[in-house]
């Protein structure tokens, strides 16, 4: 029978190969070596502290663990599958070179509380890369608000057109997402950084460990208080899978609103071309695959959260081997936001305006109508009254073919007779936009505060 750190004296067979194949998560949670490595290292530290172990076996455990990394780092370490996992074929290889010394390492410990604090270590630095790939992309946000801020652009509401509003005003919308974004990482970070080593299977350990030591160590914020939560949840996992489903689900209404923008019949913004693919059959085609694929692994992003969720629903206390499923579902997640932000930043940072065309088309859609209205408003007219009148006058100049700031003072003076040529100075877009003042509103003033205190932020200008 092959040796395996798992399969104790009372088995009287070994076990099916095809079971050994079924069972196996080493194809996917091989990349937890470091943290398993971090982990053992900590937990063989402690062990010496508390005479579990001798200093000169510490001594020894540690510099083969060390060695085993820089193999694994250069991918020189021979994984074997009938090993099961990232956990059995370290500490095998430990065995296999230690011999006694190396069957020590297990002491006070199983791969539950094991497998749960690599995954905690993984994570937490999952969260701080994730960190900083937003951060990145908000610094693109704000560089193209500076770039090209000044645009006035339509703003949407049903898809049709609404209201105007400055381009960094959109851009810097973007950057208050990302910001949440970050916000929510950073509070479900505190629960991940939280020690369950040494909660051992399911009970804790009758053995005299300390367990502040080993956190201390790992440099986690605290310890799990309670041995069966510890080994049974992945709420940590799910609350960062949800972090990054959030995340997927902004970059993918961002990627939608480009791929719109990029069409003929939009026409907003030209995104670089080293970021587009052409079509094996239609030469004139350049496709905005990027965005399209943003957009698209959002699905894959959710359905990651989707399995986590439904994986624990009906676990029994505490620990069950279905928990070996949530590896592929974590990982897969992080990649895949990982990379959508790597693709996000430089497209954000190249892309520009079509200012042209965006002011060409800008009178189209009656984009002055609220402010027309409010400017009634504060003549003293109701609100319902002003809108109804707003809405005529726009009917009227449907039919027209006209813009509302083309209308005659009579035709106005229609409504109210009281009304003069004042009421021009709220018409046209670049009256429109300067009259939205309230605080979060578009106006210049407002959104160069903003983006004023975005460029502080990242050290910009
Ligand atoms: N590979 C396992 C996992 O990912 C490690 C824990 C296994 N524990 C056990 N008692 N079989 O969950």
């Amino acid at each position: 029978m092959t040796e395996s750190p798992s399969r104790s004296g009372a088995f009287e067979s070994a076990v099916d190969k095809r079971v050994e194949q079924f069972t196996e998560s080493i194809s996917f949670d091989a990349r937890l070596f470091r943290e398993d490595i971090s982990g053992s290292i900590a937990h063989a530290d402690m062990l010496a502290d508390q005479q579990l172990i001798s200093p000169a076996e510490r001594d020894q455990i540690v510099q083969c663990l060390s060695g085993i990394l820089q193999e694994l780092e250069n991918g020189e370490f021979q994984f074997r599958p009938e090993l099961e996992d990232i956990h059995m074929n370290i500490e095998q290889a430990l065995i296999d070179r230690l011999g006694d010394v190396g069957r020590k390492l297990h002491t006070g410990r199983s791969r539950n509380d094991q497998v749960s604090t690599d995954m905690r270590l993984w994570i937490r630095a999952g969260i701080d890369r994730m960190d900083e790939l937003l951060a990145g992309l908000q610094k693109s946000f704000v560089q193209l608000a500076i770039q090209d801020g000044q645009v006035v652009i339509p703003a949407y509401t049903h898809m049709q057109r609404a209201q105007p509003v400055l381009a960094a005003h959109y851009f810097l919308a973007y950057c208050e997402k990302l910001d949440r974004d970050r916000q929510r990482l950073q509070d479900c970070r505190k629960r991940v950084n939280q020690s369950s080593l040494g909660t051992a299977a399911v009970a804790g350990t009758s053995l005299n460990i300390d367990r502040e030591q080993t956190a201390r160590q790992l440099e986690f914020e605290g310890l799990l208080q309670n041995s069966l939560d510890s080994s049974s949840d992945r709420d940590y996992m799910i609350e960062f899978v949800f972090c990054l489903s959030l995340i997927s689900v902004h970059l993918s209404s961002w990627a939608e609103d480009w791929i719109l923008w990029t069409t003929t019949e939009f026409n907003l913004i030209q995104i670089p071309q080293e970021f587009c693919t052409g079509s094996s059959i239609m030469p004139q085609k350049i496709n905005p695959d990027v965005l399209e694929l943003t957009r698209g692994k959002a699905a894959r992003v959710i359905g990651d959260l989707q399995t986590l969720l439904v994986l624990v629903k009906a676990l029994p206390m505490a620990y069950n081997r279905d928990l070996q499923e949530d590896k592929p579902a974590l990982f897969d997640a992080a990649d895949t936001v990982e990379s959508c932000l790597r693709m996000a930043i430089p497209l954000v940072e190249g892309s520009r305006l079509k200012r042209e065309n965006i002011k060409a088309g800008l009178d189209r859609g009656f984009l002055d109508a609220t402010t027309l209205m409010e400017f009634l408003i504060k003549r003293g007219i109701p609100q319902r009254t002003a809108h109804h009148a707003v809405g005529d006058l726009v009917r009227q100049a449907t039919r027209q073919n006209c813009r509302l700031s083309d209308l005659s003072l009579k035709d106005f003076q229609a409504f109210d007779p009281s009304l003069d040529a004042s009421i021009y100075d709220v018409l046209g877009i670049e009256n429109a936009i300067s009259n939205f003042r309230s605080t979060g509103s578009t106006c210049p003033e407002q959104v160069s505060r903003q983006l004023s205190q975005w460029c502080e932020r990242f050290q910009l200008n």
